[in-house]
C-alpha cells in the first residue's frame, strides 16, 4: 500500500505535543490539587469554549501586546466569522459573566477552570503553542482579600505540589495616576529611543507601558533607570495595595515588590503579582510559572459595565517540568501488585480477583492475553512491582495464590479469600 500523507506530516503540529504516561499522570495530580484547593475555598468550575469572536481579545488584551500583535490562531469560518483560538482565559470569563447573567448571582462570583490555550510563540522549553492553564478568577470584588484570596490559593498549591517559587507583587495604579507616570515614561524612552528595539519604538507610541515587559537586552538594561510606578500612585491605589501586603504579611506568605511589572496583558489595574523560578546561572531565564492581577475596566471595555474583578493563572505545563524533576513525584500511580496467571480456571478467576483489587483500591496490574509465566514475570519485573500473585492451575482448583516478593524471591501460598487482606499487610510493612 502507498502512503497517503507526507511522512513530514505525521507529527504533531510544532509547539505541541501527545500528553501520555508519567507526563498525563503528573498533570492530572497537579488538576486534582488545583481543583480540590478551589473547591474548597468556594470557586466552581466554568468551561468556556476553546474559540470565541476575535474582537473580544482585540480589543482587550491590547493593540501592542505580543498576544494580538503575533500570537493569535485567528480563522474565517465557512459562514464568515472572525473567530480566535483562546489565547488566555480571563476575557471568555467576564464574557461569560454577562452572557450567562452572573450579574445577578450573589457577588463575588468565584470561578475556576482548566483547560488548552493556544498562542503562535516560538517553543522552547516550558513554551509551547498548545498549553494548559489552571486559573482563577473572582468578578464582583473591588476588596483587597480578594487579590489575597487567589494569590493565597496559589501559594498553597505551590506548597502542597511541593514546589517553591518567588512571589513578586506590583501596583500599577489606576485611570487616576497611570496617565502621569506614562507621560513620564514616555519622556524617559524619547531620550533614549536609539537603543530601543524595533518592536519597542513602535510600542512608545502605542502602550508605553509595554515596553517595561520587554525581554531585549538594550531595553532590558534601559528599564533599570526607568521612572517607577510606585512613585506615582494615587493614595486610593497605595492604600488598596498597602491592604493586598497586609494580607500577604498576615497569612505569611512572602514575596518581594518588582516595581517594572506590569504584565504582558493590558487589562490589569492595580495589582499584578506573578510566580517565578529565579534563573540559576546568569544565561538562564527566569520562568514565570503564574501570573495575574486586577482587571476592574474589563467589565466596562467588553459590555459597558463596570466589574471590579480579579484573578490568575498557572501554567500547567511548566508547573508540569517542575514536577518531573523531583524525583519520585510520578511514584505514586505505580501499581505495587501484579496478577500472573496461569491456564483457563485461573484466568476466568482472575476476573472476579481483578474487580476485588479495585473495589479495595489496590491498583493491580495484570495482562490477561498473556500465557506464559515468563512473559508475566517478565512484565511483572518491568513495572518494578513489590508483589506478584500467581495464580496458576494448581491454586485455582485448591483455592490457594501464590504471593511472590519481588525483590527477595520469597514465595507463600495463602488461600484466595486472604488475599487482599495479606497484601494490605505486607504492603504496610
Ligand atoms: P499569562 O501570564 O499570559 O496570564 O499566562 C499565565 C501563565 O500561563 C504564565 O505564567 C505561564 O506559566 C503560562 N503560559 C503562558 N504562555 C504559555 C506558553 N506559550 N506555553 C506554556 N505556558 C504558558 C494570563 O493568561 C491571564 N489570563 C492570567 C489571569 C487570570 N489574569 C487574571 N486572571
Amino acid at each position: 500500500m502507498s502512503r497517503l500523507v507526507k511522512k513530514e506530516i505525521l507529527v504533531t503540529p510544532k509547539g505541541t505535543r501527545d500528553l501520555f504516561s508519567d507526563e498525563l499522570f503528573i498533570r492530572k495530580k497537579i488538576h486534582e490539587k488545583c481543583r480540590e484547593i478551589a473547591e474548597y475555598y468556594g470557586f466552581q468550575e466554568i468551561q468556556t469554549p476553546h474559540f470565541e469572536h476575535s474582537e473580544i481579545f482585540e480589543a482587550s488584551l491590547g493593540a501592542a501586546s505580543d498576544i494580538v500583535e503575533k500570537q493569535m490562531y485567528t480563522f474565517r469560518t465557512r459562514g464568515g466569522d472572525q473567530l480566535t483560538l483562546r489565547p488566555e482565559g480571563t476575557v471568555p470569563i467576564v464574557r461569560a459573566y454577562f452572557e450567562d447573567g452572573m450579574l445577578s448571582w450573589p457577588q463575588p462570583v468565584m470561578l475556576y477552570y482548566v483547560g488548552s490555550f493556544f498562542r503562535h510563540e516560538s517553543p522552547q522549553k516550558g513554551r509551547f503553542r498548545e498549553f494548559g492553564q489552571f486559573g482563577l478568577e473572582i468578578l464582583g470584588e473591588d476588596l483587597a482579600v480578594a487579590e489575597a484570596t487567589i494569590i493565597r490559593i496559589f501559594s498553597l498549591i505551590l506548597k502542597e505540589l511541593g514546589l517553591e517559587a518567588a512571589l513578586e507583587l506590583n501596583t500599577i495604579g489606576d485611570k487616576e495616576c497611570r496617565p502621569a507616570y506614562r507621560k513620564d515614561l514616555i519622556a524617559y524612552y524619547r531620550k533614549h529611543v536609539n537603543y530601543l528595539c524595533k518592536d519597542c519604538k513602535r510600542r512608545l507610541k502605542e502602550n508605553p507601558l509595554r515596553l517595561l515587559d520587554c525581554k531585549e537586552e538594550s531595553c532590558v538594561e534601559l528599564k533599570k533607570n526607568a521612572p517607577q510606578m510606585i512613585e506615582y500612585v494615587c493614595d486610593n491605589c497605595k492604600a488598596h495595595f498597602k491592604e493586598v501586603l497586609d494580607f500577604m504579611d498576615a497569612a505569611e506568605i512572602p514575596y518581594s515588590l518588582n516595581p517594572y511589572l506590569v504584565r504582558g496583558l493590558d487589562y490589569y489595574t492595580r495589582t499584578v503579582f506573578e510566580f517565578v523560578i529565579p534563573p540559576k546561572t546568569p544565561e538562564e531565564k527566569r520562568m514565570e510559572i503564574g501570573g495575574g492581577g486586577r482587571y476592574d475596566y474589563l467589565g466596562d471595555l467588553l459590555a459597558g459595565k463596570p466589574l471590579a474583578a480579579v484573578g490568575g493563572a498557572f501554567g500547567v505545563d511548566r508547573l508540569s517540568e517542575l514536577l518531573k524533576e523531583k524525583d519520585g513525584f510520578a511514584e505514586g500511580k505505580r501499581p505495587k501488585v501484579f496478577l500472573i496467571q496461569l491456564g483457563e480456571v485461573a484466568k476466568k478467576k482472575s476476573l472476579c480477583l481483578i474487580e476485588e483489587f479495585r473495589k479495595a483500591k489496590i491498583p493491580l496490574a495484570q495482562s490477561l492475553s498473556k500465557d506464559s509465566l515468563r512473559g508475566q514475570l517478565r512484565l511483572a519485573s518491568k513495572l518494578e512491582v513489590d508483589f506478584s500473585l500467581i495464580l496458576g492451575q494448581k491454586e485455582a482448583m485448591d483455592g490457594t495464590i501464590i504471593i511472590r516478593e519481588m525483590d527477595s524471591g520469597v514465595q507463600e501460598i495463602i488461600p484466595f479469600p486472604k488475599v487482599i487482606d495479606r497484601i494490605k499487610t505486607k504492603a504496610k510493612n
